[in-house]
């Protein structure tokens, strides 16, 4: 099997944070040796900490874990103030935007905008320490700024994805409390302007914790202005002081919520504090895209996911970076707009997903070659596996087989990386995500017996050991907290952390991650779970019974695929067609369009066994069009599959 390895570039290799697997193997070593004295070496060299911390690590009342205790820094200060001695006129974010246009803002200028911004919120909305700030911004410089002036004051930002719909934007608003919104009047995309103000007044109808909505005026279409309520950025800004004290901040205060989908019910607010957070953001930075003070790295997500968080905008700050934020689409005006912004920005490191890789194949294959992309140096995907064909190509056209692939695998709840190869140091494998961090115990774990699995075997993917950037709580809920991520297995009395993922364990440890292993699905690298879609498709009249699975897609990664049990059927196809209409209408308002079915089929029934449990794993074996071998015998009607079976077949 390791024939399929390659070797890090060794020009690369030489200069490299990590230079070799020797270098790997003993940084494994001393935080296998003295956990505590490992984390505590990182913290003192790379926070800046306006108060020392008392203890490293305090698992007294694990899983809540505190890192850090005693200690006193400010997230904007770590990312922004502390390196104004040596470089503030080095650009700390370039941003290209839809049409083309491009601003070069430097250390010094985020100093000022974060300030203002930050005199801002304080002086003209109230807002305090410990304020839930929602944020719902297309992907502008005043979206970081926003970021940075929660961080510096203490209020707790949570940002909600652009793409999300009123009624996904109302219930995380309501879930954290939030006082007030930013947002834009709405941004461009493919040169036109779209809208976000409206989604946000229609999500503050009725009763709403928001006080007042500060509004960026971005595209400068109409929007509607509610007095006393909505305020204009950039009337606001215009007389405010860029000068603005950073608040020191607990270790352990939080600094930000970001929801995400669990299996069941509403998605939940990950819970993110501070220095353990910022500590692991800017580690990951600097070993996994070995970051160089003269480069310019790009990460294409976008600021409403954590890749945005921790790989736009902290982690590349906190380490003095310069990062490029993009608004636009990869693909517009073709296939080629990637490969142009690297070869004009000259961008060493490009983090993207699988799915805009396999888009970028399919629509451009030869694109690539018709720029120069010699500046590139490390290539990072994240979200999702990525298929052994779209890495070869990315490895080889967009990489010219020189550029290491660093295939990250984290999660919102992880905060950053937690397996990954080093592109200095670990030979990669397609489509591999190879070994863990230094410092991070992840394991793969039988889920029956909670030991390790062997070399070939599957298992859960865990993390056996605290460590700084992980998720703190679900917000307001510490019950849910427990119950979604740590069960009854323990290893040396700690609790053990579930992913909810699956994965192989391989030849010389190398890890293989193999997707959810719960209701989770993964649409274009977007999570979702499949509960809410359901949730939203039982809100139709006419639904009794819905199931929704993941099915492989060829650019999506997983297409979302619905069972639905209606109440009255008419038997004719126009009816249909109008049914499944109204059923996306009403993800759309639900959810937004990232939710919407590639697949309906109509069905007279689910397998339910007798005690009522719907067989997922049946419907999703019906919707890859797999042969159903598995015993059917304990449903309540075996008939049914074979029924679902020829419409599934006939649709
Ligand atoms: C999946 C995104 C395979 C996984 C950072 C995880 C991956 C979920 C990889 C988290 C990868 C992430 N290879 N699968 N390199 N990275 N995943 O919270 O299923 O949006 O649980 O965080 O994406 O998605 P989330």
């Amino acid at each position: 099997m390791l024939q399929e390895l390659y070797q890090p570039n060794q020009d690369f290799a030489k200069d490299a944070r990590i230079k070799n697997m020797d270098e790997y193997h003993a940084l494994v070593k001393k935080a296998t040796d003295d956990y505590e004295g490992f984390w505590k070496a990182f913290a003192d060299e790379k926070i800046d900490w306006f108060k020392p911390y008392d203890k490293v690590l305090d698992e007294s009342n694990a899983p809540f874990v505190k890192w850090f205790d005693g200690g006193k820094l400010n997230v904007a200060h770590q990312c922004i103030d502390r390196h104004l001695e040596t470089q503030k006129n080095k650009a700390a974010i370039i941003f290209e935007g839809d049409r083309g246009d491009k601003q070069v803002i430097t250390y010094l200028d985020l100093y000022e905008e974060v300030n203002k911004f930050s005199n801002l919120l304080k002086e003209d909305f109230g807002v305090q320490k410990g304020d839930r700030v929602v944020i719902y911004m297309p992907m502008i410089p005043e979206a970081a700024y926003a970021m940075l002036a929660c961080a510096r004051i203490g209020a707790i930002h949570s940002i909600v994805f652009g793409g999300f719909s009123s009624e996904a934007l109302r219930d995380r608003i309501e879930d954290a409390e939030a006082k007030v919104v930013i947002t834009a009047d709405g941004a461009y995309r493919k040169t036109k302007p779209y809208m976000l103000k409206p989604v946000v007044d229609e999500a503050l109808t009725g009763e709403t914790p928001v006080e007042k909505v500060l509004v960026v005026e971005r595209n400068h279409e109409e929007v509607t202005w509610v007095e006393g309520r909505d305020y204009s950025y950039n009337e606001l800004i215009k007389n405010k002081s860029a000068q603005c004290d950073a608040e020191p901040m607990e270790s352990e205060d939080p600094l930000f919520l970001l929801y995400t989908s669990g299996s069941t019910g509403k998605p939940k607010g990950v819970q993110h504090n501070t220095a353990g957070y910022i500590l692991w953001a800017q580690m990951t930075m600097e070993w996994v895209f070995d970051v160089k003070q003269n480069d310019t790295y790009w990460c294409t997500a976008d600021i409403g996911w954590i890749t945005g968080h921790t790989y736009i905008v902290y982690g590349p700050l906190a380490m003095g970076a310069t990062t490029i934020m993009f608004e636009g689409v990869i693909t517009f005006p073709d296939a080629g707009r990637p490969w142009k912004m690297v070869e004009e920005h000259k961008i060493n490191q490009f983090y993207t997903a699988p799915t805009a890789i396999r888009v970028l194949h399919k629509t451009g294959e030869d694109e690539p070659a018709k720029y120069d992309l010699s500046s590139l140096k490390v290539l990072g995907t994240v979200g999702e596996p990525i298929d052994p064909p779209a890495w070869k190509w990315y490895y080889e056209e967009v990489g010219q087989s020189k550029c290491a692939i660093v295939d990250t695998y984290w999660q919102t709840e992880t905060g950053g990386h937690i397996v990954s190869p080093l592109p200095g140091a670990t030979p990669i494998k397609p489509a591999c995500a190879t070994l863990p961090l230094p410092g991070i115990m992840a394991e793969i774990l039988d889920p029956e017996t909670g030991e390790k699995v062997g070399e070939g075997e599957s298992g859960y993917m865990c993390v056996t050991r605290p460590w700084p950037s992980q998720i703190r709580g679900v917000w307001g809920d510490d019950e849910r907290f427990k119950k979604s991520y740590f069960g009854d297995v323990t290893k040396e009395g700690r609790p053990v952390y579930f992913t909810g993922d699956g994965a192989i364990y391989g030849e010389n440890g190398y890890i293989t991650i193999t997707g959810r292993t719960d209701d989770v699905i993964n649409v274009s690298g977007h999570r979702m779970g499949t509960a809410e879609v359901e949730a939203a498709i039982k809100k139709h009249d006419n639904v009794a019974a819905v199931a929704v699975v993941g099915k492989p897609h060829e650019l999506k990664g997983e297409g979302i695929f619905a069972y639905i049990v209606l109440k009255s059927v008419k038997d004719d196809v126009a009816n249909e067609l109008e049914t499944m209409k109204e059923i996306n209408a009403i993800i759309k308002t639900e959810i937004g369009n990232i939710a919407l079915c590639d697949d309906m089929v109509f069905v007279p029934d689910l397998p339910k066994t007798r005690s009522g449990k719907i067989m997922r794993r049946i419907l999703r074996a019906l919707a890859k069009g797999e042969k159903i071998t598995q015993d059917t015998s304990t449903l309540e009607d075996p008939t049914i599959v074979g029924q679902i079976e020829a419409l599934v077949n006939a649709s």
